[in-house]
Parts: structure tokens; C-alpha cells; sequence
């Protein structure tokens, strides 16, 4: 079974208020993009890694010299335009399936995405790296209406694995109808199609604000060493 990687890079950072996008801030001793894609270096059953990045992104071109199968595609507005553009982009010779994976999630870990693999194609179904909500969930504004039950709330990460073709017809109907598609899964949903929830550990966060950047820093030191 072929495989993709397609890496959504083309974000701008807004929440983490940086003056360059997130990814390419350096922590332990490199940016995270270049740990995102270190990891994903690591799977040889990735024939290609298509990294979607902003057409106006001067620093890619600037990282040390990377894994021979990266290849760039152009980002879109949002992220799913990013991942749509990225299946595009492979459309002349697509894979079986495509595993997405958010820059800003570098600590991911490897045993993590070959489960993921494994058991989506025993199981001929797409799948999400997922954790079991652990905190006790509000609903409310200013003030707290009512304790959300969590015994089925799942906290979505990412890798998420699916059907090239499965993937790619999902986002097109999803974004043409103007659903919310926050993730390859909230497409795949809209299809109506299965979306298996693999548990994956939780410190697989998505450095997004800056009080992520200490602990995401200490996490990757530790796992280089
Ligand atoms: N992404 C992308 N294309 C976009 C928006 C986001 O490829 N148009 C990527 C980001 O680069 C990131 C991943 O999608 O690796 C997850 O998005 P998020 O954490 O929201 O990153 P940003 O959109 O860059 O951050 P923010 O929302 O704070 O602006
Ligand atoms: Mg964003």
C-alpha cells in the first residue's frame, strides 16, 4: 500500500505572536519544522513527504538539507485549502493513503503513527491519533451550566490517515458546502465515513501559544537524549 505524508505548513502563527511563523522557531537546536519533519523521516514507508507551505515563506529554502522524498506544495487560506492543495499537488500519481501531519506537532511519537498505520489498513478505515479528555469539562460562558460527561470525549491529533481518494473527495464536498473543517476527520464525518480513534499519547500537543515553547522545548531535548 503506498503512503504520503502531506505536512500542513503554511500557517502564520497568529496565536503564538511571533515575528516569524511558529515552525520556524528553533528549539533544542533546531526549528520545529525541521524536528516535525525528522520524525516523519524516520517511517520508510512514506514514499513522499509534501509539505505545504506559503507561497511568500522565505525560510524554508534556508533549512540544512532534508530528507530526499520532502518535496513543497503551495499552502492555501486555511489549513484544509493547505491539505486539499497538498492532494492536488500528488494527483498525477496518487498514493492508497495519506497521512497528515501538523507542523507544529513535533513531538509526535513514532510508534504512535506505525499504530496508527497498522491498524487503519488491517481495518480498511481511516483513523486519528487521539487522547482521552483527562480534565473535567465545562460548558458555560461566564459561569459554568453544566459538567460535560467525558466518558466519549477524545481529544483529536494528529497524524490522521486516510484514503487518498477518500480524503480528497470529503474535503472538496465539505468546503464546498461551507462546513466547519477544523481536521481531516470533521471532513471525513461530514462523508459519513468511519473514523477510527487510535489512542496516541497525549503530550503530542500542537505548539500553538507562547507557554507551549518551554515545555515543547524540554519534551524535545529529552527525547534526543
Ligand atoms: N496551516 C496551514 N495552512 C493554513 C493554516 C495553517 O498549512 N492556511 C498549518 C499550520 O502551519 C500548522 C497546522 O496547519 O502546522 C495547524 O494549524 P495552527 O496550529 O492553527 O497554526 P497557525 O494557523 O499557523 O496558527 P494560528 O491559528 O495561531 O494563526
Ligand atoms: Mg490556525
Amino acid at each position: 500500500q503506498t503512503i504520503a505524508a502531506i505536512v500542513p505548513a503554511a500557517g502564520v502563527g497568529s496565536r503564538m505572536q511571533h515575528n516569524a511563523p511558529k515552525q520556524y522557531i528553533q528549539l533544542a537546536g533546531k526549528t520545529i519544522l525541521e524536528h516535525t519533519l525528522a520524525k516523519l523521516s524516520q517511517l520508510s514507508q512514506l514514499r513522499t513527504i509534501v509539505v505545504a507551505l506559503s507561497d511568500s515563506d522565505p525560510y524554508f529554502d534556508e533549512l540544512p538539507t532534508l530528507d530526499k522524498r520532502i518535496v513543497r506544495a503551495s499552502g492555501g487560506k486555511e489549513r484544509a485549502d493547505s491539505v486539499l492543495n497538498s492532494l492536488l499537488f500528488l494527483a498525477p500519481n496518487p498514493p492508497a493513503w495519506v497521512l497528515v501531519h501538523d507542523a507544529a506537532r513535533p513531538l509526535v511519537n513514532i510508534s504512535d503513527i506505525e499504530r496508527l498505520i497498522d491498524e487503519c489498513i488491517r481495518a480498511d478505515e481511516g483513523g486519528i491519533l487521539a487522547s482521552k479528555v483527562k480534565d473535567t469539562i465545562k460548558r458555560g460562558h461566564t459561569h459554568a451550566l453544566q459538567t460535560v460527561p467525558r466518558d466519549d470525549l477524545w481529544q483529536a491529533l494528529t497524524p490522521q490517515f486516510f484514503k487518498y481518494d477518500e480524503l480528497k473527495n470529503a474535503l472538496q464536498g465539505a468546503l464546498a458546502s461551507g462546513a466547519t473543517i477544523t481536521d481531516e476527520a470533521s471532513a471525513i464525518e461530514w462523508a459519513g465515513k468511519p473514523v477510527k480513534l487510535v489512542a496516541g499519547r497525549s503530550d503530542n500537543i500542537k505548539i500553538t501559544t507562547p507557554e507551549d515553547l518551554d515545555l515543547a522545548g524540554f519534551l524535545l531535548h529529552k527525547q534526543q537524549n
